[in-house]
């Protein structure tokens, strides 16, 4: 059965986005602020944070901060409550995530390593999803985007579970979209390629096609209000890692060789 979820573009008051300190989130933030907008930020450093509301708050947005760790499932939840006490909780961006793989000496992650990824991206963002459920089905209204990665798609040698975290968080979008149909709730899956962020500075590799957060932040924008239930960009690429999963092994490797890379610290990587 295809159930078209909505016929005309979604407009957005009420709005929470994770990982809104930087990169992705930022730029989502502030596409998104103006009169009349409340936005529920959510991040970990509170000086970047800070800066991302103050500028929120400039364009004419009300922002309530959440400075806590998505792997904080109270505070997690606490914050979508309190904040849709306030305003309507229209849109939710479960966009914080980070990044870890193959060691700048070159060796490949550890089990840690991997555990902190599929906490932070795939159950942080599930957790996320979880916290505004009720509240949008109450009202029978709302929408959450997932922000996974074309690594779900096509998984990276140098971070497999970076790319098991998306590929697991796509195919939840997906599930999940189809177990809401009908009850006025949308859930849309992105997956971006490269875009510039404190992300991809630490990604010691090529970024071929990498656009900028700000234009990544409009193409999700877009992809949300038309209630889309999986896209990419560069469309390109995104069509090629679609067609990745199902190519031969060494179509996959030759394609993969040219976008091998190693992963630098940075402090979106510390642990609980
Ligand atoms: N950049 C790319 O090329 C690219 C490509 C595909 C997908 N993506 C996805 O896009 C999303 C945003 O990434 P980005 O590129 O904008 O990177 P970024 O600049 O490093 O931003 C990541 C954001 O996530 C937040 N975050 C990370 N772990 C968190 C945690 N445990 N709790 C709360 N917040 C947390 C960070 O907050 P704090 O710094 O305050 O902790 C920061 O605001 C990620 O899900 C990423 O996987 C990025």
């Amino acid at each position: 059965m295809f159930l078209r979820q909505r016929n005309r573009p979604l407009a957005f008051q009420g709005i929470i986005i994770t990982g809104a300190s930087s990169g992705i989130g930022e730029a989502l933030a502030l596409e998104l602020a103006g009169p009349g907008i409340a936005l529920g930020l959510v991040g970990r450093n509170a000086e970047r944070l800070g800066a991302v509301a103050a500028a929120a708050q400039g364009r004419g947005a009300t922002v309530r901060q959440g400075l806590f760790d998505v792997r904080d499932v109270q505070a997690l939840r606490d914050f979508v409550d309190s904040f849709a006490a306030t305003a309507p909780l229209d849109l939710v961006i479960a966009n914080a995530g980070i990044l870890d793989g193959r060691t700048p000496d070159g060796d490949i992650e550890t089990a840690a390593a991997a555990r902190n990824l599929i906490d932070t991206n795939l159950l942080g963002s599930i957790e996320t999803l979880h916290a505004a459920l009720p509240h949008m089905r109450a009202r029978k209204s709302g929408q959450i985007v997932l922000v996974t990665s074309q690594a779900g798609l096509a998984p990276l040698p140098d971070a497999p579970a970076y790319s098991a975290s998306k590929a697991g968080l796509i195919s939840y979008g997906l599930a999940m979209r189809e177990a809401l149909a009908g009850e006025g709730v949308g859930i849309s899956v992105v997956c971006p390629g490269y875009v510039t962020s404190r992300m991809t500075q630490a990604h010691l590799g090529s970024h071929p096609f990498k656009i900028s957060a700000e234009k990544a932040a409009r193409k999700i924008i877009a992809g949300a209000a038309a209630d889309k239930s999986l896209f990419g960009f560069p469309y390109f690429l995104f069509f090629a890692a679609r067609c990745s999963i199902v190519a031969p092994a060494w179509i996959r490797r030759l394609v993969m060789n040219g976008m091998r890379f190693r992963v630098s610290r940075y402090d979106g990587q510390k642990p609980l």
